[in-house]
């Protein structure tokens, strides 16, 4: 697989005033997306290891709207370690990208969204599976 869609951060605007900040998500405006499912994520330990897994179709955005956490996007080929910290920045994860969240903060709760519904038939979770499909795909 030639890859020209790799994960990117978006920072997104804060409309913040004395009353307090408020960040607006809208579908392919803020999100490279219409947005399809929304799942958030939260009282994960720090030791746990979450996602382990590719999909076929889903993309995704990350945000941790509170606290901390880290996703390892695996390419096949290279990775990298994206810092979910801040409640106003996001990183886009396109489909068939091996991810790993750990590294959990106890407050931390990590908003997902994506481009679609769920279905357990396009989730890839073996990891050799996904190292074959991706060569497939060359
Ligand atoms: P799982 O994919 O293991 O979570 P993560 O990879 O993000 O750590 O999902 C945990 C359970 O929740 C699993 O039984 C499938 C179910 N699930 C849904 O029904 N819909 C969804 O959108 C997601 C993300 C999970």
């Amino acid at each position: 697989m030639v890859r020209d869609n790799y994960a990117k951060i978006i920072g997104f605007n804060q409309l913040g005033d004395e009353r307090g900040h408020l960040v607006v998500l809208e579908g392919s405006v803020d999100i490279p997306f219409e947005i399809a499912r929304v799942f958030y994520i939260y009282g994960s330990d720090t030791d746990v290891i979450r996602g382990q897994h590719a999909n076929k179709k889903s993309e995704f955005v990350l945000i941790n709207v509170n606290g901390k956490s880290k996703v390892k996007i695996d390419y096949g080929d290279s990775k990298e370690v994206i810092n979910l910290n801040e409640p106003h920045m996001g990183v886009y994860i396109p489909s068939m990208v091996w991810k790993d969240m750990y590294d959990f903060s106890s407050d931390s709760v990590l908003l997902v969204l994506s481009n679609m519904k769920y279905d357990s038939e396009e989730y890839i979770r073996d990891y050799q599976e996904y190292l074959k499909l991706l060569k497939g795909e060359e």
